[in-house]
């Protein structure tokens, strides 16, 4: 009779265990794919499976996230959303007006997101005072990463302004390398541009990016944008066309390329090739962009789902919001936190200076939504500026031309 108790009391607490184990299945839609995203996403996945929480990978390659946007419309069309998405900025709010997301203001409220989340995060993790999404970064795109051997063969000094950068380039160039690392993709253009618009002044990047305003867009101010970007198309090598932006910085970090302007997961890459900041490579801001920031947060939408995973869909956004993950999490991916109140100490030099370029920016009002990263505008303005950016990039634009093609392209879809 005792042993048989004993069983049954066994039994039930294995049965007890195991179910606590076993909180459900997420599936997660993102463009993580390079080897240092690969090696952030990691950090997620390790953090989820100790929970209980099994990962169904769905890896849509593509940075900027367009091909992940493209394979997330044909699976909610289908009826069959995954558990968690990806997603920058304003399509963010797109998806929330179609009334597919999740509510999570429950845990948000238990958890206290409201108090720690930036305002300039929250206007996309809410709608509507739901919130429907768990930041897990801040990312900036006014990066330039610069390989610190080919910076000293250069003259040493990192440059500040647009001339010491022409100066750095030209020198570059001699040396008998690629100046800039690069590829010929429209969100990798675009995402230099959003750094050349705010070298030209921060009320011109707002006026132009944010407000689009037609009288910056098609003026003469952009016309020294598009020269700008003519100018450092000419530092690029010829084989740049298509290239992925990971394979642009392993230029940089084998010392083949000077360096790459991109946002800092770039950083990610450097990490990686097992680099260090300030030994191997050099991150400033963007020459001329100093005190402003261009920001994006990769956040992960929820979408509606079954109640057999709703469990595990609120563990995920609950451990993305732990301040331990995210201080985990971004010291890998390149990223700062997406809370304001994780310490800094266990990041490098280049991280912590993007959380105080980030501070920073958010008191004196110089931190404005990336363009090229979907925080400026809609996809269908954002989409209408790719094509101008790159077919001027590509020559198929001149530089006379470019303002006025990018005002009309801006005020037929606005
Ligand atoms: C995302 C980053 C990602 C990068 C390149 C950006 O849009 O915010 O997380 O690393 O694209 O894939």
């Amino acid at each position: 009779m005792r042993k048989l108790l004993i069983g049954t009391m066994l039994a039930s607490s294995v049965g007890a265990a195991a179910y606590a184990q076993d909180v459900g299945r997420v599936e997660v839609l993102h463009w993580w794919t390079s080897g240092g995203e690969a090696a952030a996403l990691d950090v997620l996945k390790k953090d989820l499976e100790s929970k209980g929480v099994t990962w169904a990978d769905m890896p849509v390659a593509g940075g900027g996230g367009e091909q992940a946007m493209t394979a997330l419309r044909a699976r909610v069309t289908a009826g069959n959303a995954p558990t968690a998405v990806q997603m920058l900025g304003f399509d963010i709010l797109d998806w929330a007006q179609q009334g597919v997301v999740a509510d999570l203001n429950q845990i948000a409220s238990e958890e206290g997101w409201e108090e720690v989340v930036p305002d300039a995060l929250k206007q996309f993790s809410k709608y509507e005072d739901t919130w429907i999404a768990a930041p897990v970064n801040v990312h900036s795109t006014n990066w330039v990463w610069i390989n610190k051997e080919a910076l000293d063969a250069a003259g040493g000094k990192a440059p500040e302004t647009w001339d010491e950068l022409i100066t750095v380039l030209d020198k570059m160039q001699e040396n008998g390398i690629t100046p800039l690392g690069h590829g010929g993709q429209a969100w990798q253009d675009a995402t230099i541009f959003d750094a050349v618009v705010l070298s030209l002044g921060t009320d011109f990047y707002k006026a132009s990016m944010i407000d689009l305003d037609p009288e910056a867009l098609g003026g003469e101010k952009m016309g020294e944008a598009f020269a700008r970007m003519e100018k450092l198309r000419s530092y690029v090598d010829d084989n740049f066309s298509g290239r992925d932006w990971n394979l642009a910085s392993s230029m940089v970090i084998e010392g083949e390329a000077g360096m790459q302007m991109m946002g800092d997961w770039a950083k990610g890459e450097f990490l990686n090739a097992d680099q260090t900041p300030g030994e191997d490579f050099v991150c400033i801001r963007f020459p001329g962009t100093q005190g402003a920031v261009t920001f994006n947060s990769d956040q992960f939408v929820m979408f509606q789902v079954g109640d057999e995973q709703r469990e595990a869909q609120l563990m995920m956004a609950s451990a993305i919001m732990d301040p331990g993950f995210q201080i985990a999490f971004n010291t890998v991916k390149g990223s700062v936190p997406a809370r304001t109140d994780v310490p800094n100490e266990e990041f490098d030099d280049c991280g912590k200076k993007g959380m105080a370029d980030l501070a920073e920016a958010n008191t004196n009002g110089t931190l404005y939504g990336s363009m090229a990263h979907g925080h400026a505008n809609p996809a269908a303005v954002k989409n209408a500026m790719y094509d101008v950016i790159t077919q001027h990039f590509n020559g198929e634009i001149s530089t006379d031309d470019a303002p006025a093609e990018l005002a009309a392209a801006v005020e037929a879809v606005k």
